[in-house]
């Protein structure tokens, strides 16, 4: 798809509603379940939040920011896509972060851990890569905790493609689907590139 296509604002998806439902520091805090959910995850610092807050075009609703290890806890957001379908967002706390103590990202592990194994709901996980960054090896070990539940689709997202020059964006993303061994979207909070797409693969899961 052109970028064109992309920018063009009359197929833009429209969000209906987009608010902040609830948080959970812990596995026991972790809200009962009621619709579909899309889980955003990856490393500390990828971009989870921007992208969530890009998606439903809603500057400032999961909170965003240059510390790494800024979302602590799992943050659910119930959607309303305009003509379309109720579900939840859910930001999940960022791994990989090396600046915390050992038993703070072993709690941050579990939550994260037994949410990923045990939620009902949880329809497909949005798995971001940094395009600066590609997979690496808690990419990998992710990718193979989440194919044991076999039901559950991912989906892989580049983020920050507008720091990458338009020309090395193509192969960059050719290279990292590669490596992660499925098709990748590219994406940008700042620009909104890949929004259309992305959300076209989520309404999928959802529908
Ligand atoms: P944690 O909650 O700490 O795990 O981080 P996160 O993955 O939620 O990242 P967050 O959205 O807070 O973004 C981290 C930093 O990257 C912020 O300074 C953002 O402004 C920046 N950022 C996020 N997305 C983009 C993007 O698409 N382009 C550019 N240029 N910067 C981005
Ligand atoms: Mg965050």
């Amino acid at each position: 798809m052109s970028d064109r296509t992309d920018r063009t604002e009359k197929t833009e998806l429209r969000i209906a509603k987009a608010e902040f439902a609830a948080a959970a520091a812990k596995p026991d805090q972790i809200p009962p379940p009621r619709g579909p959910e899309i889980a955003f995850a990856g490393r500390s610092n990828v971009g989870k939040s921007s992208l969530l807050n890009m998606l439903l075009a809603r500057k400032g609703l999961a909170r965003t920011s240059n510390t790494p290890g800024r979302t602590r806890q799992i943050n659910f957001f119930d959607v309303g896509v305009a003509g379309g379908p109720e579900l939840a967002f859910v930001d999940l706390p960022g791994y990989g972060y090396a600046k915390v103590s050992k038993s703070e990202s072993a709690s941050w592990k579990e939550l994260l851990e037994s949410y990923l194994q045990e939620r009902k709901t949880l329809r497909a996980v949005v798995l971001l890569v940094d395009i600066r960054r590609g997979v690496e090896q808690e990419e990998r070990d992710l990718l193979e905790f989440l194919a044991l539940r076999k039901e559950l689709t991912v989906i892989v997202a580049a983020t920050k493609i507008d720091k990458v020059s338009r020309n090395a964006q193509k192969p960059t993303i050719a290279k990292l689907a590669k490596e992660a061994g499925v098709r990748v979207i590219g994406t940008s909070a700042d620009t909104r590139a890949g929004r259309e797409e992305l959300w076209s693969r989520i309404l999928e899961q959802v529908g």
